[in-house]
This record gives structure tokens, sequence and C-alpha cells, in this order.
């Protein structure tokens, strides 16, 4: 992680917009030498960082680079809690891990755990999930709010209102949800969300929504097996996508929804899930654990579980399956 100093010498470069910083002023207010503050200018050159130095006035902001880093998200950030603590990596095996640690440890709430890169990035249902370098999104999100347990399936329906509005604000372009939490643009997997729970008997201690946006892979990015089931924003929208803007729309929409749920319950954000859902009154084949079953979707029960309409005429409620859109 970046050293206070450093962090706070880039989000100053930031705020000034291009105008010089005394590095004077930032060196006495923290007791370091001008050549320490020197040398986190240098070390920001070296992340990619482009900074200009005026004699006697000090040092600008050129260019950043396309990283997601804790400078670029606080550039665009709004919310109050989520991602107010960034832990930000260029690569590590899997950001949830490091996440639940942290949770343990007494992470406060709206933790963000984000890497350029996954090596053993992982999916639902334990499949993998391929994570490249500075392409998508690869953030773990530590959430604390005051709920039981067994309302925790909940937020993961919470969170993917909450990235498809922030796909729409930010990409311009309309996804739509796939139950529970598969977002898809034209039929194709372009983000995916996994929850996880830390929990006491009667309350949750923290939730993990590890949640992986494919933004700017081109089709070969994606391994074969994935090419015609995957895409990415970029894909479809023909342009590059800020990466850090997003980061910070998708928190911003988290905490407004995820306030709103613990305030009002879920209704409100069943209108919204349905708003985006792509399965509405389509043949859905449901694979659970121990049985399969098919009917047509009628929509999500007031506590999120999936309704589906037999042959029988009889309704039956999944709360979790893997499933397959067949009409
Ligand atoms: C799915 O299978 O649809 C869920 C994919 C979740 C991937 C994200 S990427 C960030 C976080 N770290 C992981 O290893 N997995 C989640």
């Amino acid at each position: 992680m970046k050293s206070p100093v450093k962090s706070e010498l880039l989000k100053r470069l930031f705020a000034a917009q291009g105008e010089p910083i005394s590095g004077q002023d930032i060196a006495d207010e923290f007791g370091l030498s001008r050549t320490a503050i020197w040398k986190y200018i240098k070390e920001l050159e070296e992340e990619g960082y482009e900074i200009g130095s005026q004699r006697k006035k000090g040092y600008y902001l050129i260019d950043a680079p396309d990283l997601v880093n804790q400078g670029n998200i606080t550039e665009y950030l709004t919310t109050e809690r989520y991602g107010r603590i960034i832990k930000y990596f260029t690569t590590v095996p899997t950001t949830q891990t490091i996440a639940h640690e942290d949770a343990q440890n007494g992470a406060q709430d709206g933790t963000l755990v984000i890497a350029e890169e996954q090596t053993a990035g992982k999916g639902r249902l334990a499949r993998p999930w391929t994570s490249k370098a500075n392409r998508g999104i690869w953030m773990s999100l530590i959430i604390r709010p005051d709920l039981a347990p067994q309302y925790a399936p909940q937020l993961t329906l919470v969170a993917a209102v909450a990235i498809v509005r922030a796909i729409e604000e930010v990409a311009d372009i309309q996804p739509v949800i796939k139950w529970p939490n598969d977002i898809l643009i034209n039929g194709k997997k372009v983000t995916g969300i996994l929850t996880e729970l830390q929990s006491d008997p009667d309350r949750v201690k923290a939730i993990i929504l590890g949640m992986g946006i494919n933004a700017n892979q081109q089709q070969s990015d994606f391994p074969e097996e994935l090419q015609m089931i995957a895409t990415s924003l970029r894909i479809e929208k023909g342009e590059m996508i800020d990466r850090a803007q997003l980061v910070a729309a998708i928190l911003k929409y988290l905490e407004q929804y995820t306030d709103l749920y613990v305030e009002k319950g879920f209704a409100p954000i069943k209108i919204l899930w349905e708003s985006y859902a792509a399965i509405t009154g389509k043949n859905i084949k449901a694979s659970m654990v121990h049985e399969t079953v098919e009917g047509i979707a009628l929509g999500i029960s007031h506590d999120g579980m999936l309704e589906l309409q037999l042959a029988d005429g009889t309704v039956r409620g999944i709360y979790s399956a893997d499933i397959e859109i067949k009409n």
C-alpha cells in the first residue's frame, strides 16, 4: 500500500487540477525533507504519473495512468463511507481472501480491496474467474450492514442493481440482470458478483461483496472457452472506459442502495431489480446442488427468491441455483 505521505501528495496533485503545489509546504507539514518529497514524486513517476515541476512553485500533475488506484478513484468519489479506505494492489491471487482477512481484523464499513490483476480469481460455485491485468475491475468491498444473516443474499441483488445503474451512467450502455446477479449485455456476461458472509448466529459481522467487471478487454483477451459467453464494456461500446470513474460510480450506487435497503427493506430494491431483469416470462432451467427444475420465471419474491411456475402450475421459490435461459 502507498505511504500516507505519498497518498496525500497524490490527492493534492489531483485536487490542484494541474496547478503547482509546494513540495516545501508538504515537507514542513509532515516533518520531512524536500528530498523525501522528491523521492515520492519519483516513485509516482515510476508508477506512470506524469508530473511536472516549476521552480519556486512546486509540482503539478500532467497526466495520470489508467490505474484503479486510490488517487484515481478518489478523484471521482462522492460517497461518505464506501471506498474511503482503499487497499490497492498491482497483483494478488484474489481480493476476496484479503478482504476476508481485513474484515476479521476489524476493517471499517466500506473498505475496498482492489487489484489490477488476480492470478487466482474466484467465481461462484468455486469456478475460476479470469482477471487480466489492467483490463477489468477486480474488487471486494467490505460492508457491515446491521442485518440478520438470512437477509445477506439480498445484498447480492442490491449490488447487481447498483452496478447496472453505474454502467448506465458511466458507459451509457443498458445491461440486464440474469438472476441472481450476473450482468449481461447482448446475452454475454460482463459482470459477476460473489457475496460471502462473516456472521454470528443472529447478526451479520461483515459481507464481502466481490465484483468482477469486464471493462476494457478486447475479444482476444478472453480465453477461448469464454469468448462466446463473455464480453466487456469496451467491446460493446467500441471505446475504452475510465475504470476509476466506474468504480466510483459503483460505490456511489452501492452506498445509496444499501442504505435504502437497510432503511426501507427489500421492496424498493425489488422494483429496481425487476426493471432490469432479463428473465421475467422466460423459460428457465435452474440447476441446484441436488436437483434441476424447469419453469417460467415469474419474477422475484419479496425476499429475493426466484419464483418459477412449474409445468403442473405450482410456484416454486428458488433460493440459490445456476440458471439457464431456455427462450
Ligand atoms: C461469478 O462467478 O459470477 C462471480 C465472479 C466474482 C469475481 C470477483 S473479481 C473480485 C473478487 N475476487 C475474486 O476472486 N472474485 C471476485
